[in-house]
């Protein structure tokens, strides 16, 4: 096979030779792509096809590949009609591509038809009629089995994830289920998504799986009866209170043979995910230290700003800022200490967790209620990475070194608002078992984060019991 990638080009227009170029993914390789690829052919003398890599796909929005790029690009040589095969990375390639190869003309499907009428200036464009009633689109959604899903809890969040299961294929909302009656009416009215306000059991028993989305408190109750009704779950974070609770309901899914998936959604990112490799990657020495910060002044009122006994800045954010600890440090700290600052009503408005290793010190800083820089430093012996505020929505990052002049930055691919279609398609990933060994969020840092979340809750009750006592 003629493989060539988008990096080697060379550049030749052979003498008489009519060259066309075509591109696509090319996943569960169908009748309609056979089609394609065979009349492209017919337009010249050579043909190029483009493959996407699988980053290019995820920056595109396709979540949901299922054939990895070494298959797609076997099957489209397999037909017979490519001369050559090369890999598509990123936007723009086409133009670079047409020249480089001096190519004749480009042509598509004609679900593209006027998309890339701007290479007209390059080459000729021809979009080819699509074969009818087959997309690589409908044969993963018949392999996989559609994901049938509820969201209990309708409150803010609610809204931006239902929005976000529309670019994940292989889900579905089918239900919500909130009892305070005008919240859940509100949703209904609004997403027009049925939403139940008793009768738990019936709403369970039309799901496969469920979105945590409750107040914090009620959590860790609406995942274990999820559980035990065998369903998946995902949910908000934090999951519960205690140690004890997160290990106890991490088996109970194990028992019952569901995903359990806690929903820190800054772990599914591809850009902390490549933040998290490049760390480990050595090039800035041993790390020392690491600094997360996250800081939001929430509207007055609102239960991050207000809710003493269940919310606040830690347990609000305090997840976002554990989690490049863990992946980085790992769990075994040898100390902890917790400090925060309260508001008048007795929430945490900003806390400090300060973790001590062999030879290793973090600290995760959470404020609901002050502002600080929301950044993400991680020092070491040769370097260091700055993730600049929003960095648990990682799009970018720098490695900065003694010599202030060199710093290499990081673009990631980052798609929709608040990052939320990655976790969902992690879990749709891992309810259809494709997802692979578990690394983003492991059970055991899932727990290890519970078990902060437990000294903190702890030293703020008292805090609170001596505030009020003065
Ligand atoms: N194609 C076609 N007829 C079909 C499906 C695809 O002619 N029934 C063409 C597309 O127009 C494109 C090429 O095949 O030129 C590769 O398409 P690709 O996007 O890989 O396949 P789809 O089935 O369209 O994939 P998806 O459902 O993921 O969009």
């Amino acid at each position: 096979m003629q493989i060539r990638s988008a990096g080697s080009k060379r550049s030749f227009k052979s003498k008489g030779m009519k060259k066309v170029i075509t591109y696509g993914s090319f996943d569960l390789f169908h009748k309609g792509h056979y089609e394609l690829l065979r009349r492209a052919k017919e337009l010249g003398d050579y043909l190029i096809v483009g493959v996407t890599t699988e980053h290019f796909d995820r920056m595109r929005g396709k979540l949901n590949l299922m054939d990895p790029i070494r298959v797609r690009m076997d099957n489209v040589w397999k037909t017979g009609f490519a001369d050559e095969i090369i890999v598509e990375d990123h936007d723009g390639q086409k133009v670079e591509d047409i020249q480089q190869y001096g190519i004749d003309v480009f042509t598509l499907g004609s679900d593209w038809v006027g998309r890339f009428d701007y290479l007209k200036e390059y080459c000729e464009v021809v979009y080819l009629p699509r074969t009818a009633g087959v997309s690589s689109s409908a044969l993963r959604d018949e392999k996989l089995k559609i994901v049938r899903l509820g969201i209990i809890g309708t409150g803010r969040i609610a809204p931006r994830f239902l929005k976000e299961t529309s670019y994940v294929s292989g889900i579905e909302v089918v239900g919500a289920y909130n009892p305070e009656a005008d919240s859940a009416k509100a949703f209904e009215d609004t997403y027009q998504v049925v939403t139940r306000t008793d009768d738990f059991e019936g709403f369970l028993s039309e799901v496969d799986a469920v979105y945590v989305a409750s107040p914090n408190e009620t959590h860790s109750e609406y995942v274990r009866s999820a559980i035990e009704a065998g369903k998946h779950v995902l949910c908000e974070k934090p999951m519960t209170f205690t140690y004890d609770e997160a290990v106890e309901l991490y088996k109970l899914a194990d028992k019952r043979d569901v995903v359990l998936m806690e929903g820190i959604r800054t772990a599914y990112l591809p850009g902390f995910q490549q933040l998290l490799s490049v760390a480990k990657s050595g090039v800035i020495g041993e790390i020392c230290d690491i600094e997360a910060c996250f800081t939001r002044i929430g509207a007055p009122g609102t239960r991050e700003m207000t809710d003493a006994k269940y919310s606040g800045a830690f347990l609000e954010y305090g997840s976002y800022t554990m989690l490049p600890i863990f992946k980085l440090m790992g769990k075994n700290y040898k100390n902890i200490e917790i400090e925060s600052v309260h508001g008048k009503n007795g929430i945490d408005i900003f806390t400090k967790v300060h973790f001590r290793y062999d030879n290793k010190v973090a600290t995760a800083v959470a404020g609901a209620g002050v502002k600080s820089e929301g950044q993400l430093v991680i020092s070491g012996t040769e370097g260091y990475i700055l993730a600049k505020s929003p960095w648990w929505l990682t799009k970018g990052f720098d490695v900065r070194f003694e010599d202030p002049n060199k710093v290499d930055h990081y673009e990631a691919t980052f798609q929709g608002e608040d990052g939320l279609r990655y976790e969902i398609a992690e879990f749709v990933r891992k309810i259809n078992g494709s997802a692979g060994a578990d690394y983003k969020l492991t059970a055991e840092e899932s727990i290890a984060m519970a078990d902060v979340v437990e000294k903190f809750m702890v030293k703020r009750r008292d805090l609170q019991r001596r505030l009020s006592c003065e």
